[in-house]
This record gives C-alpha cells, structure tokens and sequence, in this order.
C-alpha cells in the first residue's frame, strides 16, 4: 500500500462508510477521522480502532485525504485548508466524493494543482455491496491502484472518465433510492393482497438482490430474466403488462435522466 496515512474530513453517511471500507482495505497504517461534530468521529473511530483528528492535522498530515463534506459547503472547508496544503512539501491526494464537483473545481478550491481523485460512491458501500467510479486528475496510475485496492471491500470500483462520471452518479449513485422505491410499492402491492408488512419488505428486497446476483454472475440480459418468469398465458406477464400500461419503464429511465439534469445544473452553477 502506497498511503502512509489516509484521513477523512467528514464522517457523515458518505465518508462513514468509505471510512469501514478503507478500514478493511488498509494494511495496517493509521486511519484519521475528523468530523464537525466530534463525537461522531469518535464513535466510529472506536468502531474501526482509528485515530480522532481535527481537519487541519489530517491536511497536514495525511496522504491520502478523503473530502466527506456537503459540496454546498466543500469551498469553505477547502478554503481554511488551503494554507496548510500549500505548505506541504511532500506529495498527498485529494479525494472528493461531492456530487457535481469536477476534480478541477476541487484543485480550484484547494488553491493548487494537488492530485485528486473524485469518486462517486453510493450508500450500499457500508455493506461491501456498493459502486464506486472514479477517475483521477494529475494523480500517478499507482496511486490510483492503491486507491482501488483501499476501496475494494467497499464493492464494485471502477475506474470512468470524468465526462461520465454525472451520467453514472444519476445510475448508481442515486439508484438505491429509485430501488427503495420499487421494493417499498412491490411490499405495499404485497400487503394490500394479506401480507405482513415486515414479510412483505423482506420477500421483496431479498427478491431484488437475488435477481441482481442472478444477473451479475450468470451475465443473463434483463429482457431473457423477465421472459424466463412469464408462463404463456400466466399471472407474471399480467403484472408486466400494468407495469408497461402505467409508464414504468419510460419514468424509470425518466428518473435518471432527471437526476442527471439536476448534477449538471449545479455543475454550471459551479
Ligand atoms: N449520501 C449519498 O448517497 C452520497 C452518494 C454519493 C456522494 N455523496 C457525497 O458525499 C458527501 C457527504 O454526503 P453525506 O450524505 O455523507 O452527508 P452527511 O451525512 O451530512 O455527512 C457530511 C458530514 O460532514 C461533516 N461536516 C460538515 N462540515 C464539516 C467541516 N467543516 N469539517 C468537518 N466535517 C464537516 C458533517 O458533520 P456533522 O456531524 O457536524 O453534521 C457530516 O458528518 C457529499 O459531498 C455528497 O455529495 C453522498
């Protein structure tokens, strides 16, 4: 492993979870947590055997320094870090997980042109089942291997050019709300016929993973997966026939593309 240290500025859901990960995926350097509210970082540093810090000693210190603010308010933050990172001498690697935050704009509000990794998490990394693209802007190709070998145990981790990275945010970074949806109107379908409500939410979200797995490790097309459950003349193609009725594939697709309109109006904003 090429980090000597790694630090995380922002401990919320986001980097929380990219902390367990990293914590995981590390070969035994220290770990820095610093959060606004302290106690926060301190519960998860129990958790994970890390080091509490402040903000500006993982600035100074660490060299790999992952960003888990809010991007409304990443250019406060990285302007009260800025002096502290112009005075190092030795080499260290930015990695922002801001939705719609270009890498450039991060060496922007960093004042200068530091190494940064953006990555696009989404919330199943704190399960080890989650995606994270990201792509690296004046970084070497070893420190972006020993970002994706740190990240690993956090899921899928692949590597996208910048100019996909809005596109992919709008799949799989927002995707496990749009799903939440799907599992909690298939549970409420489920209740409305007689199920309990817990066995309706479990049979469902398990049914999802399943198909998923089902997916990702035999490589069957979704189209031949829906057709293998449809019996001529059966109660499953009754159900796709609703579904196609009322819209449902134009409005998830309609989902994404929202979403992703959305990034890029903050992106123009910027
Ligand atoms: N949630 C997602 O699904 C998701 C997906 C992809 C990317 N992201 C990105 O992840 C980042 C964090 O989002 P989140 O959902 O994890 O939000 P969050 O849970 O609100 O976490 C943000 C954390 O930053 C801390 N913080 C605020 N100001 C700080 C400061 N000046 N110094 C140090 N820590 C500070 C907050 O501390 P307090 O405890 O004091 O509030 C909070 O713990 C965002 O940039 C977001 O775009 C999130």
């Amino acid at each position: 492993m090429m980090f000597h240290s790694i630090g995380f500025i922002g401990t919320g859901h986001m980097g929380g979870a990219l902390a367990r990960a990293a914590a995981k995926g590390e070969g035994g350097n220290p770990i820095y947590l610093a959060n606004r509210s302290p106690e926060k970082a301190k519960k998860l540093a129990r958790e994970l055997d890390c080091k509490v810090a402040d903000n500006h000693t993982v600035a100074r210190h660490c060299d790999l320094i992952f960003l888990g603010v809010k991007p409304q308010i990443m250019e406060r933050v990285l302007k009260d870090l800025a002096p502290i990172l112009k005075e190092r001498t030795d080499r260290f690697v930015l990695a922002s997980m801001a939705a719609g935050l270009s890498a450039s704009t991060i060496q922007a509000m960093a004042g200068g042109a530091y190494p940064v990794i953006r990555l696009m998490p989404n919330t199943p990394v704190a399960v080890g089942a989650g995606v994270i693209q990201y792509c690296g802007l004046d970084t070497t190709a070893e420190e972006l291997e020993a970002f994706r070998t740190l990240m690993a145990p956090a899921g899928l981790v692949d590597e996208i050019n910048e100019d996909l990275c809005d596109a992919a945010s709008a799949v799989s970074g927002c995707g496990p709300a749009f799903c939440a949806l799907f599992v909690e109107a298939l549970a409420d379908g489920g209740v409305a016929c007689g199920l309990p409500r817990d066995k309706a939410l479990a049979y469902t979200a398990q049914t999802l993973k399943g198909a998923a797995k089902l997916m990702l490790e035999t490589g069957i097309h979704p189209g031949d997966m829906k057709d293998g459950v449809c019996s001529p003349g059966g109660t499953t193609i009754q159900g796709i026939r609703v579904l196609e009725e009322q819209g449902f594939r134009a409005a998830a697709m309609k989902a994404v593309i929202a979403a992703y309109e959305k990034t890029l109006s903050f992106e123009h904003k910027g």
